[in-house]
């Protein structure tokens, strides 16, 4: 099928930077992408493009390049799907919050919204591609909503999971270690492999069935975040013997069997895919009865929430086991740097349980507002959010957020934070002065010689 138009749901983290990079690397093909959040819309169409909703280094070049011209954000949703050849389902799948799964599987009840939405508009014949992460056999059930609504429109389903990251995901995306399609038709594979195609080399294009694509990204995050919960639980071991976690990684990265990447100790992992798609996992595995391997992936969890609490837990006992009442200024506040996403930072965590230990917090980020800071903590329902707003303050000046604080946490890896006047910053705090390093950024001789009380992950 020759594609001349697509549409995507979903302007999101995924939604918005993949639509940015397909229409500007196919010009001829009009992409809109459409949301039923208008407020989201209208930022995306926001003239000054430094207000898009998502922050994502490279991004706001490629809107200003192709939006107006083949790269359009809407909220005409219907019109949008009625138009295209494909539609991309880009929603947000989050872990239920009710009934059966609760906690554990992920909520489809966006995807299968969409999927109604389409089988009602849909006039003429379609290829529907899963971007979202779903759970394995989801295609099937996109298949079953699709092909039951009694008209005579064709549809195909295709999985296309993301493999991008934030912070780099314009980079992931212009040039991706692979592309995964899944699906039963070839020709619908292969309309979406020639979009692909105008940029990734043939060979790094794989087509699998559906269900292998979809458990295929699974896998990945599931993988990924293993590492993490790996090289934590030997930081901890670091911590009670003379090893260095960091000397570790590095011994053990140059097998090439191992590799370097993603070795990290730190805080513990955030962001919306990992424990997500992880918890998805589990879920599948109990379903069939696979509790070995459920309990498996299980412990990769268990380990990132025992990470972040003995985080918190050290900070407190340092400052002889009593935060209440004592400035505890937070540097970074996203999961990770160069993105303004904090969706299950592992600062949302620390940050409550240092607040149920009374503490003043002082949050510095340099792309998170207050807003989100504050809703975050509300999300979690520990307290009223007046009590959050009393025990929290964001500060747009990183200088003033340390100012008479006890301790400094580091929380993102944020590359600015290697910059700041440490010596200065020193002085303006209460002494003795401590630095909670989850990142390992900074330098521990160096810390020590201005006179921090400086500690890190896995030393
Ligand atoms: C991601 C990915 O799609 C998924 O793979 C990942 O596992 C988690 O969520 P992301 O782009 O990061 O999505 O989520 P988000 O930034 O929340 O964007 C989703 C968008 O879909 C939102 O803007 C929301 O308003 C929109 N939406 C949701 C719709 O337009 N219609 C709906 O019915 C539901
Ligand atoms: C992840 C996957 O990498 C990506 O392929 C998938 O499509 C979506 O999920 P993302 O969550 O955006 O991407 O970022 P990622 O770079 O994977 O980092 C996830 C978390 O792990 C962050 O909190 C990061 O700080 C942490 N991390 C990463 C570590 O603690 N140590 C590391 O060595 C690497």
């Amino acid at each position: 099928m020759k594609i001349n138009k697509i549409c995507c749901i979903g302007a999101g983290y995924v939604g918005g930077p993949t639509m940015a990079v397909i229409a500007k690397k196919n010009p001829e093909i009009q992409v809109t992408i459409v949301d039923i959040n208008e407020e989201r819309i209208a930022a995306w169409n926001d003239e000054d493009v430094s207000n898009l909703p998502i922050y994502e280094p490279g991004l706001a070049e490629i809107v200003e390049e192709t939006r107006g011209k083949n790269l359009f954000f809407s909220t005409e949703i219907n019109k949008a799907i009625d138009e295209a050849e494909m539609i991309f389902i880009s929603v947000n799948t989050p872990t239920k919050t009710y009934g059966k799964g609760k906690g554990m599987a992920a909520d489809l009840k966006y995807v299968e919204l969409c999927a109604r939405n389409i089988a009602e508009v849909a006039t003429t014949d379609k290829i529907v591609v899963e971007k979202s992460t779903l759970p394995v056999r989801t295609a099937q059930a996109i298949k079953s909503i699709l092909h039951n609504t009694g008209s005579d429109v064709n549809f195909s389903i295709l999985s296309n999971p993301e493999f991008l990251a934030e912070g780099t995901a314009i980079e992931d995306l212009l040039s991706p270690d692979r592309v995964l399609i899944g699906g039963e038709s070839e020709d619908a594979i292969e309309s979406l492999a020639n979009i692909y195609g105008s940029w990734v080399p043939q060979d790094r294009i794989l087509r699998t069935n559906v269900w292998s694509s979809e458990l295929s990204k699974l896998t990945a995050n599931a993988f990924l975040a293993q590492r993490i919960s790996s090289i934590n639980a030997i930081s901890e071991l670091c911590e009670h013997t003379e090893a260095n976690v960091n000397e570790v990684a590095r011994a053990i990265g140059m097998d090439s069997r191992i590799g370097p990447k993603f070795l990290n100790a730190s805080i513990g992992f955030g962001g919306s895919c990992f424990q997500k798609d992880i918890l998805n996992l589990v879920y599948i595995a109990r379903s069939y009865g696979l509790n070995q391997v459920a309990d498996y992936w299980e412990q990769v969890i268990i380990l990132n929430d025992h990470q972040k609490r003995r985080f918190s837990d050290n900070l407190i006992s340092t400052l002889y086991n009593t935060v209440s009442g004592k400035k505890i200024a937070m540097l970074g506040w996203a999961f990770k740097k160069d993105t303004n996403d904090t969706r299950e930072s592992a600062a949302i965590y620390v940050a409550d349980h240092l607040l149920s230990e009374q503490a003043n917090i002082a949050v510095y980020d340099p792309k998170v507002s207050d807003k989100k800071v504050q809703n975050d903590l509300n999300y979690l329902n520990t307290r009223t959010s007046e009590e959050n707003r009393d025990l929290v303050t964001s500060y747009s000046d990183p200088y003033e957020a340390v100012k008479d604080a006890h301790a400094i946490a580091i929380m993102t890896e944020w590359d600015e934070f290697k910059t700041y006047d440490w010596k200065k910053i020193y002085e303006s705090m209460k002494k003795p002065a401590f630095i909670f390093d989850g990142r390992n950024i900074l330098n521990k001789e160096e810390m020590n010689d201005i006179g921090f009380e400086y500690s890190s992950i896995g030393k």
